[in-house]
């Protein structure tokens, strides 16, 4: 896990090569493992692969969102927060798995922010998703991992650059 974590970076440049059958089936099983208060498991996931969709998600937000357009896979972390009040945290925690179950399956990855963000005209991106997906109300949409095979390598972030001045022994 330490290993995975030291190597770990956002990846937003794909291969056009699909990912696997196997890649995929152990990645929805990875998500379907994520924690969740109380156990609750609010999150719903759309695993999109259709090329014109996943064109239509890149401009769902106006920057940082371009990249999906060529991913072989966009992993869309919606929740319903009628389920449970902690549905962002536990979207959130959904993500990261993704994020890192790309990673140790070889693939890269890179978290898109959509709860809280806007399209170049200014429009609700979460709004935009949900007209793209047909996702019904009351479910949120919060984030989607951008998934393909890495055309990129970006050097771990070294041990002495981690920030150890945030962290604080018994008291602040
Ligand atoms: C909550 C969250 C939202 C993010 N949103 C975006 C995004 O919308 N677009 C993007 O390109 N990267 C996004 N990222 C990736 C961060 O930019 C990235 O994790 C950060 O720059 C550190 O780089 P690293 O992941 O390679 O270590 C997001 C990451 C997090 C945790």
């Amino acid at each position: 896990m330490l290993d995975l974590l030291r190597t770990r970076r956002s990846i937003r440049k794909y291969k056009s090569t699909p990912i696997s059958s196997e890649q995929l089936e152990q990645l929805k099983e990875a998500v379907l493992r994520s924690p969740s208060s109380r156990g609750l498991d609010p999150w719903e996931f759309i695993f999109v692969q259709d090329k014109i969709l996943l064109e239509q998600l890149s401009s769902a937000k106006q920057h940082g969102a371009e990249f999906i357009k060529n991913a072989a896979l966009a992993i869309v972390i919606c929740a319903d927060p009628d389920v449970c009040d902690v549905w962002i945290e536990d979207g959130s925690i959904a993500s990261i798995i993704t994020h890192l179950a790309a990673h140790s399956l070889g693939l890269g990855s890179c978290w898109v922010q959509i709860r809280l963000r806007q399209t170049a005209d200014g429009t609700d991106s979460e709004a935009r998703v949900r007209q793209i997906l047909g996702i019904p109300d009351p479910i949120r949409v919060l984030s989607m991992v951008a998934i393909g095979q890495p055309d990129q390598k970006l050097r771990p972030v070294a041990k002495d650059k981690l920030k150890y001045h945030k962290l604080h022994t018994d008291r602040w």
